[in-house]
C-alpha cells in the first residue's frame, strides 16, 4: 500500500517528450487501433493514456516514503525477472536510477509496437502489482468517451468503472464483454445499437430538421457572418477563406454557391435561374408546349432512362424529363440534386459547341450536367445508372428561404467534387477583408470588424493582416451561415 503522503511519478517527473512522439505517431495508426472499431471525438491516444495511468498508479521511488518493498520488487522486475532485457542493471540500485528506469520503462511502452508486446505488459502489471500488493486498483474515468482510459487500465491489470453523459459512449461495456461474450455480442451490440439509434434519432430529430423531400441532413457547417453594406445588396456574407472541405486525393470536396435574387416583390427570392421555372404558371407559354412536344417524341434511350427514373426509382430522387429551363429544355433534372441528365444521341458530335455553351449556361447556374450517349445508354445502362447514382450521394437539397429575408439576395451552397482547382470558387475572406458573393463589393477590414463586435460573441475571428490557418473551431457563437448537408 502507497502511504497517502507518498508522491506518485507523476508528480515529480514524466517523459512528456517521448510520450508525446509516440502518441503523435498513434494519430496515423490505422490498423488494430480501437479508434477504427467505433468513433469518438477528442479521443485521447493510448499511449498518453497509458503512460499517465502507470505513472500515477506508480509511487515515486526517491520519495521517503516510498515503501522499501516497492523499490525491491521494482528493480526485480526492471532486472529481467519478466523477460524484459537488463538495461537498467547498473542504474536501479539507487532511488534516482530506479526513478530514472521506471521513466525510461513508462516513455518505451508509450510505443505503439510494444503496446501489445507480452514482454512489456508483464512488466507494467508487475510494477503496479508491486505498487498495489493488497488490492487491485481501480481506475475510475467519469468521462470517459471513446473508453481510451479504461482501455489502458485494463490491460494493465487494474479493474476499470467508466461512465459518460452520452449513452453512446457507455456502450463502452464492450471492452468487458467481447472476451466474456465472444460473437454473440455482435448480435447483441447490433440490438442494442439499433435501439440507441432509435431513441437519438428522436431526441435530436428537432435540430435536424427534414428537407421538403424528405432528406436528412447529417450534419452542418458554420462559419460567421456579416452583412454586405452595399446599399443594393445587403446579402450575408459567411466569412470563409477557401471553399475547400477536403483536399484529399480520393475525396476531394468542396463548397459552390448559386446566388438566390429577390424577386421584384420583394417578398420571396428566386433562382438566378431554375427555381423560378419550376411551376408552370410562370414559363413562357411556347415553352411549355415545346417542352410537351419533346415529351412525346422521346428516343428509345430517353425512353428506357426515363422507366429507370421516374416515380422516384433512383436514390428516391425525383425526376423530370423534358424539363423546360430558358432557353433550354433539359432532357432529365432533379431539382433536389440539382442535377441535369442529357442523353445525347449521334448527331451531337456536330453540335459539341452548342452543347458545351448549354453545359457552361446551366453549369453557371449551380447546377450539374452529366451527360450519356445514346448507346451507353441502351447498351451499358447499368454503368450510367452507377454514374448517376454516385451522384445523386452527396446531393445538396435547396434549403427553405428563411422568413423575412426575402428581399435580399441570398447564397446557396452545395458540397460537390472538384475535378481541379479552377473549379473551387475562391473563398470571401482574403486579410482582413470580405467580398460579398452576390455584388463582389469588397467590405474593409474595420467594417468587418465593426460588425463582428456588434454580433452577440463579439469579434472572436482572428482577423491579422499576415493569411493564417483558419482559426479552427473558433467564433461560433453569433450570426451564422448554416449550411444543411
Ligand atoms: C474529451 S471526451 C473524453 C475522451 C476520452 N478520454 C477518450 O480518450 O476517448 C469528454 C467526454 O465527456 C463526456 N461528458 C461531458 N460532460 C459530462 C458530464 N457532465 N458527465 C459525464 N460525461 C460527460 C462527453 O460526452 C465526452 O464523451
Ligand atoms: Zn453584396
Amino acid at each position: 500500500m502507497i502511504p497517502k503522503e507518498c508522491k506518485r511519478l507523476a508528480e515529480v517527473d514524466f517523459p512528456i517528450a517521448v510520450v508525446s512522439k509516440h502518441s503523435a505517431r498513434e494519430k496515423s495508426i490505422r490498423h488494430g487501433h480501437p479508434s477504427t472499431l467505433h468513433l469518438w471525438w477528442a479521443r485521447r491516444p493510448l499511449a498518453a493514456c497509458r503512460a499517465m495511468l502507470m505513472a500515477l498508479l506508480l509511487p515515486d521511488p526517491c520519495d521517503a516514503e516510498c515503501p522499501e518493498e516497492f523499490r525491491a520488487a521494482a528493480r526485480n522486475t526492471l532486472l529481467g525477472k519478466h523477460g524484459h532485457p537488463r538495461r537498467w542493471e547498473s542504474e536501479v540500485c539507487t532511488a534516482e536510477g530506479l526513478r530514472k528506469a521506471l521513466l525510461e520503462f513508462i516513455g518505451d511502452f508509450a510505443n505503439w509496437d510494444n503496446s501489445a508486446n507480452t514482454d512489456y505488459l508483464a512488466v507494467a502489471r508487475a510494477l503496479i502489482k508491486a505498487a498495489h500488493p493488497d488490492e487491485t486498483p481501480l481506475v475510475v474515468d467519469p468521462f470517459a468517451g471513446g473508453g481510451s482510459i479504461p482501455l489502458e487500465a485494463l490491460r494493465l491489470g487494474c479493474e476499470a468503472f467508466a461512465s459518460d453523459l452520452n449513452p453512446v459512449a457507455c456502450l463502452k461495456v464492450m471492452l468487458e464483454d467481447i472476451p466474456r461474450h465472444g460473437p454473440e455480442l455482435a448480435e447483441e451490440l447490433r440490438r442494442v445499437g439499433g435501439e440507441i439509434k432509435k431513441q437519438a434519432e428522436k431526441e435530436l430529430a428537432e435540430f435536424y430538421p427534414k428537407d421538403p423531400d424528405g432528406a436528412v441532413p447529417i450534419a452542418y457547417l458554420w462559419a460567421r457572418t456579416v452583412r454586405c453594406e452595399s446599399p443594393n445588396c445587403g446579402a450575408e456574407i459567411p466569412l470563409m477563406r477557401s471553399f475547400w472541405l477536403c483536399k484529399k486525393a480520393n475525396r476531394k470536396r468542396a463548397l459552390r454557391y448559386r446566388i438566390i435574387k429577390p424577386s421584384p416583390s420583394g417578398r420571396g427570392c428566386r433562382e438566378a435561374a431554375g427555381e423560378g421555372y419550376h411551376g408552370p404558371h410562370v414559363l413562357p407559354k411556347e415553352h411549355l408546349e415545346f417542352a410537351r412536344s419533346l415529351r412525346k417524341q422521346q428516343t428509345d434511350a430517353e425512353t428506357k432512362m426515363w422507366y429507370l427514373l421516374r416515380d422516384r426509382r433512383l436514390a428516391g430522387r425525383k425526376f423530370r424529363r423534358q424539363h423546360a429551363f430558358p432557353p433550354y429544355v433539359i432532357d432529365f433534372y432533379c431539382h433536389e440534386a440539382s442535377l441535369v441528365i442529357e442523353i445525347d444521341g449521334g448527331q451531337h458530335t456536330e453540335q459539341r459547341r452548342y452543347d458545351e455553351a448549354r453545359t457552361k449556361h446551366l453549369e453557371e447556374r449551380g447546377l450539374k450536367v452529366l451527360r450519356f450517349w445514346n448507346n451507353e445508354v441502351l447498351q451499358d445502362t447499368e454503368a450510367v445508372l452507377e454514374s448517376i447514382w454516385n451522384d445523386l450521394q452527396s446531393p445538396s437539397p435547396p434549403t427553405p428561404l428563411p422568413e423575412g429575408e426575402g428581399s435580399v439576395p441570398r447564397v446557396e451552397f452545395e458540397v460537390f467534387e472538384p475535378k481541379n482547382e479552377k473549379e473551387v470558387p475562391d473563398g470571401t475572406v482574403t486579410r482582413a477583408k470580405a467580398t460579398c458573393l452576390c455584388c463582389n463589393i469588397v467590405l474593409p477590414p474595420e467594417r468587418v470588424r465593426a460588425q463582428l463586435s456588434e454580433q452577440r460573441g463579439g469579434a472572436d475571428v482572428i482577423f491579422d493582416p499576415s493569411p493564417r490557418p483558419s482559426p479552427k473551431g473558433r467564433g461560433r457563437s453569433a450570426e451564422q451561415e448554416c449550411l444543411r448537408l
